[in-house]
Order: C-alpha cells, then structure tokens, then sequence
C-alpha cells in the first residue's frame, strides 16, 4: 500500500510561551519537525511527506525535507491556515494518488514505528485508525461558569492521538462534508465521525506526547538525551 504523510506545522504556539513556533524548536540540535518526519523513514510504501506550516517557515521545512527524505519519496510544503483543520485541508489539496493517508503532528517526536504500521494495517481493514491511550485522569465536562455537568465513566475514554490513518477516499469524503456543513473538530477523525463512519482506536503509548507546554518541551529533552 501507498502512503502519504501529511503533518501539521503551522500552529502559532500560544500555550509555549515562545517566539518560535513549537516545530521549530530545538531537541538535541535539530527541530522538533525534523525529528517527527524521521520517525517516518521506515514506513512501507511511503511516496509523499507534505507540510504545512506559516509563510515564513515554508523555505525552512522544504531544506529540511530534501535533506531527510530519499529520493522515492516526493516532498511538497503548503502554508497552513487559521485552525489546524484549515492546515491539514490545504494539505489534501496537493495529495498524491495513495491508497492511505496518515496525518501526525510535528509536535510528537516520541511515536514509535510499531503504533505507526500497527494504525496503518488497522486503516486499511476498517477505513479510519485513531492511535491513543486510556484516559489515566477522570475527566469532567464543565458548563460556561466551570460547574460539573458529567463524569462519564472512565473506562470507556480514551485521549486521541496522532498518526491518525485513513482510507485516502474516506478523508477525502469527510473533509469534503466537513466544508459543506461548517463542521469542526480539534482532530481528523471527528470528521470521519461526524460523515457517519468508523473509526477504531489503536492502543499506543504514554510517550507519544504533544509537545505543548513548557513542562513538555523540558520532558522532551530529558527523553532525548536517553535515546
Ligand atoms: O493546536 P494543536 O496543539 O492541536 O496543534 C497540533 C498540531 O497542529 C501542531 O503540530 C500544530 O503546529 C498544528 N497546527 C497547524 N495549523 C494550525 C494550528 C495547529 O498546522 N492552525
């Protein structure tokens, strides 16, 4: 099977309080986006890496791509949009003919190769593969005003994470309904959801961490440095 690897870069990092945006951040002398994209080298029939992030990274990310990638696999960089939705849009603007597509953050350096091919078989079987772990706090849905509207029962929560694989004609489908009807969601596979069809979830790993806030970034070079 073919694949794509479309990774989202071009979040302003508000909750980092840096200047730098989170991807291009350093973790042991080279950018947390370049660590991400390395993670990917190994996947089986890997044809096309495309990134988005801001206007002004984009000469950045291409270096970095024709330095790391081998020549079998095509490179392209977009500018991303507003919300991540409008980022990973423009990136399927420019896909390639594959059979499946995984999306993952460039902000999550620790994924390991096995939850990669592990989200990709599940992908090509069920149509839509969500890597994740149990929730390990109870979670709460709050009102407006912060009061508890809901605990729902633990077991069955789990915190999504990325790769996150697809069928190329079910994203395709639900990025389309997405569009028509205004949908939004914080991830790609609630737009899957939401065009009515299933998703499984993957069991992955603590490790696979989004680097978001400070407390993750001195992690991240904590980890780095073991490896
Ligand atoms: O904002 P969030 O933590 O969900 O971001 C996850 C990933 O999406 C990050 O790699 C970030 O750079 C990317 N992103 C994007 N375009 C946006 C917002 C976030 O590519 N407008």
């Amino acid at each position: 099977t073919t694949k794509s690897l479309i990774i989202p870069a071009a979040g302003s990092g508000s909750r980092m309080q840096r200047e730098v945006p989170k991807p291009y951040l350093k973790l042991a002398g080279d950018s947390i986006l370049e660590h991400t994209v390395r993670r990917f080298l190994s996947v089986d029939g890997l044809a096309q890496v495309v990134i988005a992030t801001s206007q002004e990274y984009l000469d950045q990310a291409n270096d970095m791509l024709e330095k790391v990638l081998p020549d079998t696999v095509a490179a392209r960089c977009v500018a991303g949009g507003n919300e991540r939705q409008d980022s990973i849009r423009n990136a399927l603007a420019v896909l390639s003919d594959v059979d499946l597509v995984m999306i993952h953050d460039a902000v999550r350096p620790f994924v390991e190769a096995k939850h990669i091919a592990e989200c990709c078989r599940v992908a090509s079987e069920a149509g839509a593969a969500v890597l994740g772990v149990p929730a390990k706090d109870t979670i709460k849905r709050v009102d407006g005003r912060r009061y508890v509207e809901e605990t729902p029962t633990r077991k069955f929560l789990w915190q999504a994470q990325t790769p996150q694989v697809f069928r190329t004609k079910v994203i395709l489908e639900a990025f389309e309904k997405a569009e028509e009807d205004s949908f939004s969601g914080t991830d790609d596979a609630s737009l899957v959801e939401y065009l009515g069809r299933k998703v499984r979830m993957v069991e992955g790993s603590r490790s696979n961490f989004k680097i978001t806030y400070p407390l993750d970034l001195k992690l991240a070079r904590l980890l780095i440095e073991k490896e």
